[in-house]
């Protein structure tokens, strides 16, 4: 991989990275036309990456079909898929790991602790055997962009970091591969977190800016929803994940929500006024 990069460098082409771990969607294709559209040479990785996985997380079960992941890549022009093994990524006495603080530690950080890290250490890898020009990443994975963002910042990397937009189902169901893990009763229910959002949204649009008001809004919504268990509605900037009281000046609004063992995340980007 690192040497086809290197050639393609060489001769001046600019490349595009489209870091996955399978099982590709609609959204992951989202993010590999965005690359295809602003750069000469897509690459795009397929790994499931155990170093982000929690003890008692779903690593074992997570969904992997890479002959069909292949067939979607090729269909939509992208040039090459990278698909390491874990002997590549970690071989034995692998000991060094790439951590960005502070951010790391609320939201998601809370209760996956040693996700952001595995997923920061991961991408600065896939960054450094392909030296893409641009990488690009889902906005629905709201933190874990913010955190990419600071370690390409932060380690001078010189990647341009782009973001795609959240892709959703008809109903409003924001797309992803633990989707697939909702029981069907689950499933139905599951649209309340799109609900939730969208009902913060209007309450923004008649001019309210106060976080908690909208937090409270936000959790009212959910509650309607027995079966939906809230882990946390959070308002922050998307630049340094810290919570902010009011949203005049834009902010992000994550929520995370279990169904049974499923957990699932979504957000919106509240736009500043005159945004
Ligand atoms: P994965 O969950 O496969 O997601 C790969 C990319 O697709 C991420 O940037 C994610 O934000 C984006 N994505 C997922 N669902 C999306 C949707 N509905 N709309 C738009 N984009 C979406 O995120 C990871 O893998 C891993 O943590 C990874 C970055 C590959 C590191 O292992």
């Amino acid at each position: 991989m690192s040497r086809i990069c290197e050639d393609k460098r060489q001769k001046g082409i600019n490349i595009g990275l489209v870091p996955t771990m399978g099982d590709l969607h609609e959204g992951h294709l989202s993010l590999i036309r965005h690359a295809l559209k602003k750069t000469d040479f897509v690459v795009v990785s397929i790994y499931v990456n155990p170093a982000q996985f929690g003890e008692d997380e779903d690593f074992e079960k997570y969904p992997r079909d890479l002959e069909c992941d292949v067939r979607l890549v090729d269909s939509l022009g992208a040039h090459v898929v990278f698909a390491p093994s874990d002997r590549i990524m970690y071989q034995e006495g692998y000991s060094t790991y790439v951590t960005v603080e502070s951010l790391t530690a609320v939201l998601c950080g809370r209760s996956r602790p040693t996700h952001f890290r595995g997923v920061t250490t991961v991408v600065a890898k896939l960054f450094n055997i392909v030296r893409p020009n641009v990488a690009v990443f889902g906005q629905k994975d709201a933190q874990q962009l913010s955190v990419i963002k600071r370690m390409a910042r932060d380690l001078n990397m010189n990647i341009e970091i782009d973001a795609g937009p959240t892709v959703r189902e008809s109903d409003g169901l924001a797309i992803s591969s633990r989707n697939k893990y909702l029981k069907k009763e689950e499933r139905e229910k599951a649209t309340v977190l799109y609900r939730s959002l969208k009902a913060a949204r209007e309450l923004i649009n008649t001019g309210v800016t106060s976080s908690e008001q909208i937090i409270r809004k936000v959790r009212k919504v959910l509650d309607e929803v027995p079966e939906a268990k809230t882990e946390y509605v959070e308002i922050v900037n998307f630049d340094d994940m810290r919570q902010v009281d009011d949203v005049s000046n834009g902010a992000l609004l994550a929520v995370a929500v279990w169904f049974g063992e499923t957990r699932l995340i979504d957000n919106i980007i509240i736009s500043g006024r005159g945004g």
